[in-house]
C-alpha cells in the first residue's frame, strides 16, 4: 500500500466545509467512516451541519488571514480544498477576489508542506486554457498551480456549473426562469456548457480520496448532456412544470449590466454575480473523460439534477443555500 492510500486511522481535513459542496461531502464522508476534521470560519455554522456520530473535529480559522492552518493540517493525510474569495453585495467589494484566491492558496501550500500532507483534491472550474479566459475561471486555474507546486500530489478536479439546491450558480438559473416569463439576455445564452448533478461530483470527490491513482492528475467532469444556457433554461422550465420562457438575445448587454440585473431579480448578490456571469462567455465542456476509468458512475442528466435540487428545496436536504 503507497503512502497516498488512506487507511482508517487516517484523518481528512475539509476547508469549505460550510459551503454549498463542503457541507454535503462532509455528509458523505461520515457516511463512509472517515475522521474528520473542518477548518471553518465560524464553529457554530459548522457544528450544525457535522453528521451526528461522526468522527469530526472542527478547528476555527481562516485560510486566507493564515489562521490557524498549520494546526489545522497537524497529522493531516489528506484534505479537500473546496474555497473561493468571490463575495460581497456590491461590486467594489469583489474587485480581488483573485488575489485573494492566489494568497489563500499560498497559505495553503506552505502550511501543508511543512505538515507533511500527502495529497490535497481541489474542486475548481472547468474551461479552456486560453487567453480569454474570465477573471472568475482563470482565478480557479491559478489556485490549481499553485496548490500542484506544494509538496501535497494534487487532484485537480474541473466541473462547470453544478445543479443542486443552494449552489450559487444553480440558484441564479433557477430565480431567473422562475420569475421572468420574458428574457432579454446577452450572446452568452448560446454558450456551450456541460452542467453536473451535484450527486455525481460527490461521487467523484469521494472516489479520488479512496483511489490513490488520482494523485497527481486533473480531470475534466461533467453531465452526459452538453447543453446551451437557452436550453438549460428551458429544461429548467420544464422540469419546474412552469411554462416555456421566450428569451431573447442581446450581444450588447454587459456583464457588469447583467449582474446588477441578476442582483434586482435573484438572491444572488451583485459582487457573486458578476464574476459568474463574466464566465458565461467561455465553453465549459468536458475535454477529457479519463475519471470515467478511476470512478465509473452512472451519470445523472441535467433534468434528474434539477428535478433532484427541486425536491431537495421541498424537504429542505439541501444543506446551505439561498
Ligand atoms: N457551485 C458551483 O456551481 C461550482 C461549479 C464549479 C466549481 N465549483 C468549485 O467548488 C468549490 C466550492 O464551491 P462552493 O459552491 O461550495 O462555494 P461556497 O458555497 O461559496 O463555499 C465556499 C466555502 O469557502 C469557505 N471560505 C471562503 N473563504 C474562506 C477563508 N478565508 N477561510 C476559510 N474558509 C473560507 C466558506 O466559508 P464561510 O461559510 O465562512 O463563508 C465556504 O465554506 C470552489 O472551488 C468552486 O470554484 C463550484
Amino acid at each position: 500500500m503507497s503512502d497516498l492510500s488512506l487507511t482508517p486511522d487516517d484523518r481528512v481535513l475539509v476547508l469549505g466545509a460550510t459551503g454549498f459542496i463542503g457541507s454535503r461531502l462532509i455528509r458523505e464522508l461520515a457516511k463512509k467512516n472517515i475522521k474528520m476534521r473542518l477548518l471553518v470560519r465560524s464553529a457554530s455554522k459548522a457544528s450544525a451541519l457535522v453528521p451526528e456520530n461522526s468522527d469530526t473535529e472542527i478547528i476555527e480559522g481562516d485560510i486566507l488571514r493564515n489562521e490557524n492552518l498549520g494546526k489545522a493540517l497537524k497529522g493531516i493525510h489528506s484534505s479537500y480544498y473546496l474555497v473561493h474569495s468571490m463575495g460581497g453585495k456590491l461590486l467594489s467589494q469583489q474587485s480581488d477576489f483573485a488575489s485573494k484566491d492566489k494568497q489563500a492558496a499560498g497559505n495553503f501550500v506552505s502550511a501543508s508542506d511543512s505538515s507533511g500532507l500527502k495529497r490535497v483534491i481541489y474542486l475548481g472550474g472547468l474551461g479552456e486554457t486560453g487567453d480569454n479566459l474570465s477573471e472568475h475561471l482563470r482565478s480557479r486555474m491559478d489556485v490549481a498551480k499553485i496548490l500542484s507546486e506544494g509538496k501535497a500530489r494534487e487532484t485537480f478536479l474541473r466541473a462547470a456549473v453544478i445543479i443542486g439546491a443552494g449552489g450559487v450558480s444553480y440558484e441564479m438559473l433557477r430565480y431567473l426562469v422562475e420569475r421572468l416569463p420574458v428574457m432579454i439576455c446577452p450572446g452568452w445564452i448560446d454558450t456551450k456548457i456541460q452542467p453536473i448533478a451535484v450527486r455525481d461530483v460527490l461521487a467523484y470527490l469521494v472516489g479520488c480520496l479512496l483511489d490513490p491513482g488520482t494523485a497527481g492528475r486533473t480531470f475534466d467532469i461533467g453531465g452526459p448532456d452538453i447543453l446551451t444556457y437557452r436550453k438549460m433554461m428551458s429544461q429548467y422550465a420544464e422540469a419546474r412544470g412552469i411554462a416555456k420562457r421566450l428569451i431573447i438575445a442581446v450581444p450588447l448587454l454587459t456583464p457588469k449590466l447583467s449582474s446588477y440585473w441578476v442582483d434586482l431579480v435573484t438572491p444572488v448578490p451583485a459582487g457573486i454575480a458578476h464574476p459568474l456571469i463574466e464566465g458565461l462567455k467561455n465553453e465549459v465542456v468536458c475535454r477529457d473523460n479519463s475519471i470515467e476509468e478511476f470512478i465509473p458512475i452512472q451519470k445523472t442528466s441535467f433534468y434528474e439534477a434539477v428535478k433532484i435540487a427541486i425536491n431537495e428545496e421541498k424537504t429542505a436536504s439541501g444543506v446551505t443555500g439561498f
